[in-house]
């Protein structure tokens, strides 16, 4: 096993001019430069095909952050400390004479270098051999790829092939930025360092879990990449996967990378696979038609720019699956994610069971467990719902319901919600892997998801619609209900 502790400041940004660079990394590094985490030595070369200037990529750097950090959080003077790290080179990445071009770039720069590609899965071949080819992979450095790793499982082992054939597990960090946001982090401090939750955190204790990530903004001008993914692949093959990792994995023996890994793996062994006969029970996904999001009308998905109007493709899914291992068998778990829908949240609930004999009131009917909600979004906090009396003497035996919160944004006085890719770019200066995904974890998530969706095409079962603005199609209040159970609403 190659050790990739030496902590790097050489990297190579592919794609910086493309989306996620100029929307997600490119503020990441900002941040990272206010905060002065980054070491004095950090140089960057972004890599693209356009032919610019120097000067003209730090201008468009500039323009991004511009756009893309609240101007309450833009100080030029950490604007012009971070753009003047970045260099630029042209590149035709399917070309290996380019490969020699961005050698001479970086020729004076410290080894090993991390290489960042955000660009499509289809040129990573093309640059892991270029850069085999000029002689740039050495034994410590880094290949970052992002999600989506593949379309199914076929397509991801043919990735994860061609990374191993020039690099070791150990030098290839694939990202999940979910991994990255502080709360997702934070679950495996609540779970492992809280005896009060340890004890309860199993099919004894909880009676049903809801991991729910819903979007307003809708596919807009990724039409062409999303159609060919669908919600299914873009949102749970990864995101909401991981966070049922998180909450589902036994605790690892260290916090380190192979120990966290080898457990998640393991809960993805054990997740129940939907088959032709439990989709109509466990399964529902919908499409987008127009309406209203805030008050302002928004196209059905088939009615966005560049659309085909006779895709079916799911921008909607609900699921409900189990975990088949000894602590969860029998709890069942419920994952929801759309587009377009009424506002975004992203939060995990755990429902707790209640007691067996409840004494407030005259029927002893039973009360709704306690409620834990793990907040990603709009806020980052953490909120357990406990029962109290109301103050006043003639209320003994009425109970309410009330939150014990920590709000992150308040308690730590946090100026701004990251991202989630300041704590991964950082990790990928520093070498530690641990909240990256191995190859086993990403084929293992492809191959639950391509069983899903072969049962869900074998069943017959149709797309249901639901308006833009909306909580997603009607089907997807049964999904829950039917089992007695609700979607939790704040
Ligand atoms: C990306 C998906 O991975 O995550 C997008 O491809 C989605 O479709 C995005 O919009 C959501 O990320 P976040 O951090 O805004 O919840």
């Amino acid at each position: 096993m190659i050790e990739s502790l030496k902590i790097i400041d050489s990297f190579v940004l592919y794609g910086v001019l493309g989306d996620l660079s100029v929307r997600k990394l490119i503020p990441a590094w900002y941040y990272l430069e206010r905060d002065s985490m980054l070491s004095d030595s950090l140089q960057i070369l972004g890599v693209g095909r356009k032919e610019i200037s120097d000067s003209e990529l730090k201008n468009t750097l500039k323009k991004s952050l511009e756009t893309y950090v609240p101007s309450e959080y833009l100080d030029q003077k950490i604007v012009s400390t971070l753009i003047d790290r970045f260099s630029y080179c042209s590149c035709d990445l399917q070309n290996p004479n380019s490969y020699q071009k961005l050698k001479l770039k970086v020729q004076d720069w410290n080894m090993p270098m991390a290489h960042y590609l955000a660009i499509s899965p289809r040129l990573f071949e093309s640059v892991c051999d270029g850069l085999s080819g000029a002689g740039l992979v050495t034994k410590e450095c880094r290949i970052v790829v992002e999600k989506p790793i593949g379309y199914d499982l076929e397509s991801s082992q043919e990735i994860n092939e061609k990374l191993i054939k020039h690099f070791d597990e150990s030098q290839i960090y694939r990202i999940d930025h979910y991994l990255g946001k502080e709360t997702v982090q934070n679950l495996i401090t609540l779970r492992f360092a809280n005896s009060l939750f340890s004890s309860q955190w199993n099919s004894k204790g909880v009676e049903y879990v809801e991991i729910t990530s819903a979007e307003s903004v809708g596919i807009e001008d990724r039409w062409g990449y999303f159609d060919g993914m669908g919600q299914l692949r873009d949102m749970v093959q990864s995101h909401l996967l991981q966070l049922l990792c998180l909450i589902a994995m036994e605790p690892p023996n260290r916090l380190d990378d192979q120990s966290i890994r080898s457990e998640k793996v393991k809960v993805l062994e054990a997740l129940k696979s939907l088959d032709e006969e439990s989709i109509a029970s466990s399964f529902v996904s919908g499409q987008y038609t127009d309406g209203e999001v805030d008050g302002v009308y928004k196209p059905g998905y088939v009615n966005e720019e560049g659309a085909r109007p006779d895709s079916k493709t799911e921008t909607f899914v609900s699921i409900k699956t189990e975990i088949q291992n000894w602590r969860w068998s029998g709890v069942p778990f419920y994952l929801r994610t759309g587009k377009r829908m009424e506002t975004k949240t992203t939060q995990i609930v755990i429902h707790f069971k209640s007691d067996g004999h409840y004494i407030f009131n005259e029927n002893k009917e039973s009360l709704n467990g306690n409620t834990l909600i793990i907040s990603l979004h709009p806020t980052e906090s953490i909120s357990l719902q406990v029962f109290t009396k109301p103050h006043g003497v003639d209320k003994h035996s009425i109970i309410r319901s009330d939150p014990m919160s920590l709000d992150f944004i308040k308690t730590q006085q946090l100026l701004n919600i990251p991202s989630g890719y300041q704590s991964l770019l950082m990790d990928i200066l520093n070498g530690n892997q641990s909240l990256f995904l191995c190859r086993e974890e990403v084929e293992l998530a492809w191959k639950w998801c391509d069983e899903t969706l072969d049962a869900f095409k074998n069943s017959n079962q149709e797309l249901f619609y639901y308006k833009a603005g909306s909580n997603g199609p009607r089907e997807s209040e049964a999904l829950i209900t039917n089992n007695g159970y609700q979607w939790y609403e704040e």
